[in-house]
């Protein structure tokens, strides 16, 4: 037996999430079976997303389950394997994050290569974020050469390797937003933007008009609400939206209303596509490659913001949702 500590949801938020929610919990864990592995987890993932398997509601992923161990990416250094696949010190990538040990078939774990780049890497920019970046801007709204694009929650773990990215496939100019004046000043000095707007410093729409007079060809929409009503009105004819986040609403407790200018794409023959990216996972071994090279070159810049320990990752993950990072956050085990 294996003693590990683990973070369970110990009741469901109604609006924005609180400590509350989570119970750090001691759990003993079986030694592996035949074809599974014991990992130490060393890094785990706080996103967006797992706001809503907080509620009990079907969506795409099911539910947290009340008093049961919550779940995300981690990676992690195999400790003991009955596995000839995965081999003791091996670094793997799972789902099995929140919590400090797991018990893994050998086929839920994904060996990772640390020559690349370190194990956090798979995590964020290696991992499903800086595929999603990839993803919408090169299949959902592709990037032509000499667009104007804009990618909201500039500074986060998507919107940072997004505007770097949108250069790269041939962005005439590339226009991120954040909250607030220290975020927007690193969209330009760290994470290569051409313009930024600071949402909380006035009008997101004039503050547009003003970073893109002829308008957007590409919105990377992590936000939602007032700042897809903002793309919206700012569109070129033939835009593309790529509807990827919609995370100002993710605490709502009342159903959010569209946005008022939605037909707008008539008017600029323009397209508005969600994606998930689980879809766009055959193209992890093509992004991987691409961006391992430009995290080797120099050429793409990268943050993480860390929380240290278990005990941090509900308060971690909170943070996320306030816009307490900058780049990936993630938990070091
Ligand atoms: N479709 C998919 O498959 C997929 C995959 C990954 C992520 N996503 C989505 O992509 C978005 C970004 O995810 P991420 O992991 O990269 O997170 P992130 O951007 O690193 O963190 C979330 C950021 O959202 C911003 N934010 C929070 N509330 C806001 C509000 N009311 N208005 C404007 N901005 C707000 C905060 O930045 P500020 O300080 O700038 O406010 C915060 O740092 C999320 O919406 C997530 O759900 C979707």
């Amino acid at each position: 037996m294996v003693t590990t500590r683990e973070i369970h949801l110990a009741s469901r938020p109604a609006g924005e999430p609180s400590p509350a929610n989570f119970d750090l919990v001691v759990a003993e864990l079986p030694e592996p079976g035949e074809g599974q592995v014991l990992v130490r987890n060393t890094w785990m993932s706080v996103d967006p997303y797992m706001r809503g398997r907080m509620d009990d509601v079907e969506s795409y992923i099911p539910p947290f389950r009340l008093g049961a161990v919550l779940e995300g990416s981690a990676v992690g250094e195999v400790v003991a394997s009955r596995s000839p696949q995965v081999p003791v010190g091996a670094t793997v990538v799972h789902f099995a994050g929140w919590r400090e040990h797991a018990v893994l078939d050998d086929a839920a774990v994904t060996v990772a290569d640390t020559d690349l780049a370190p194990a956090e890497a798979y995590l964020g920019v290696l991992g499903t974020t800086g595929l999603t970046a990839y993803a919408a801007l090169t299949e959902v709204a592709p990037v032509r050469r000499g667009d104007v694009v804009w990618i909201s929650a500039a500074a986060g773990a998507v919107g940072g390797v997004a505007g770097q990215l949108a250069r790269k496939l041939g962005a005439a100019r590339v226009i991120g937003s954040a909250g607030g004046p220290v975020k927007a000043g690193k969209l330009v000095q760290d994470f290569g933007y051409d313009a930024a707007i600071d949402y909380r410093a006035g009008s997101l729409r004039e503050q547009l008009a003003q970073a893109a007079p002829d308008g957007i060809d590409v919105y990377l929409d992590n936000v939602g609400g007032d700042h897809l009503a903002a793309a919206l009105d700012a569109l070129r004819p033939g835009a593309r939206i790529a509807m990827v986040g919609a995370i100002s609403s993710y605490n709502a407790t009342e159903p959010v209303p569209g946005p008022a200018n939605l037909f707008r794409l008539a008017a600029k023959d323009a397209s508005l596509r969600g994606m998930l990216v689980n879809t766009y996972f055959p193209l992890f071994p093509e992004w991987i490659g691409k961006a391992a090279g430009w995290l080797a070159d120099g050429s793409l810049y990268t943050e993480l913001t860390v929380a240290e320990g278990l005990e941090q990752a509900p308060a971690a993950f909170l943070d996320v949702l306030r816009g307490g990072n900058v780049g990936k956050m993630l938990v070091r085990l």
